[in-house]
């Protein structure tokens, strides 16, 4: 009787899945704070893109770690042709072509000072940031990307994005925007993951006020006038007004990130023995779906997908 009449279904076709892709061959290395989950070399990143997409999971969403060396205020390595970003887009495009490759848009893995934008005067520069960022996301259209994703939190990106996807003839490309993204705690294990903690100060004056609500209203009425075609509200578990907020109020699917910071909890807490880890990650994936989102993006996703 309870599964005639559930309101909510979960399966592999919700998710989309974090890649963390590192330089060199043959690499698989655990992220300390992430336990049972990897940076891949490209090799292996491709490896790992055919298994999901096995398993029944439709898209992945990329991140490179970059080296020290070429980091600098401009992200200038963020738009070179043959930079691990763009090659991890061709290889895995090629190997699993149905796989919808999204890509993050944000300058701070390539930032010296671990921040999404150009710095200056210790204050981040919202519209020089923007042309680089349309100049990113352009070079992952080029090499095929079916999607990119802004989760930089700058002013505009979306409509500079989309204008210049259209000037290019990249009409099918679409843009999951980060459009509700909070300047959370919870992302202390991915700046691990890409080494990419901010050097001085903080993201508040570009990700929103964990007090805001209504805010996050406007945030996506912008970007979906700008053109994003997905908004996303990020974290998940401690946003879920604000999920059910735009689920209500927007026309566009309602993409959730479950952060880091969230996985790395129940991690924790499963290995005290504190919580049924199983149990809690289903339960808080359901909990995404109740609220209002399409799509889930899920560092658990494997796992939960091997359960359902
Ligand atoms: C960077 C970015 C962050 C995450 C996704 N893209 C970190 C940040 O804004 O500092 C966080 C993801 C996670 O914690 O899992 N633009």
């Amino acid at each position: 009787m309870r599964d005639l009449v559930r309101e909510t279904t979960l399966s592999a076709h919700d998710f989309i899945v974090p890649l963390f892709i590192v330089e060199g061959s043959k690499i698989k290395s655990e992220i300390s704070s992430m336990p049972d989950y990897y940076r891949f070399s490209l090799d292996l990143a491709i490896a790992e893109a055919k298994r999901l997409y096995d398993l029944g999971v439709k898209g992945v969403l990329l991140f490179v770690k970059v080296d020290d060396s070429l980091k600098d205020n401009t992200g200038a390595a963020a738009l070179n042709t043959d930079g691990l970003m763009q090659r991890s887009i061709c290889a895995i495009k090629k190997a699993v072509p149905e796989l919808v490759v999204a890509t993050d848009v944000a300058l701070d893995p390539f930032s010296s000072y671990g921040h999404d934008g150009i710095v200056k005067d210790n204050k981040i520069l919202n519209d020089a940031t923007v042309a680089i960022l349309t100049k990113m996301a352009l070079s992952h259209a080029e090499c095929g990307a079916d999607m990119v994703a802004p989760s930089d939190m700058m002013d505009g990106r979306v409509l500079a994005i989309r204008q210049a996807f259209e000037k290019a003839g990249y009409v099918d490309t679409a843009i999951m925007s980060y459009s509700a993204k909070y300047a959370s705690g919870f992302y202390g294990p991915f700046r691990d993951a890409l080494d990419s903690a901010p050097g001085f100060g903080d993201k508040k004056t570009y990700q929103m006020d964990v007090a805001n609500r209504k805010e996050a209203r406007i945030e996506a009425a912008r970007d979906i006038e700008e053109g994003a075609d997905i908004v996303m509200v990020k974290p998940g578990m401690a946003y879920l007004d604000i999920v059910r907020d735009l689920a209500n109020e927007v026309q566009v699917p309602i993409a959730v990130y479950q952060v880091s910071g969230e996985y790395a909890m129940l991690k924790a807490a499963a290995e005290k023995g504190w919580l049924d880890h199983d149990t809690v990650m289903l339960e808080q994936l359901m909990a995404f779906k109740r609220a209002g989102a399409s799509i889930i993006v899920s560092y658990h996703a494997e796992h939960a997908i091997s359960l359902l």
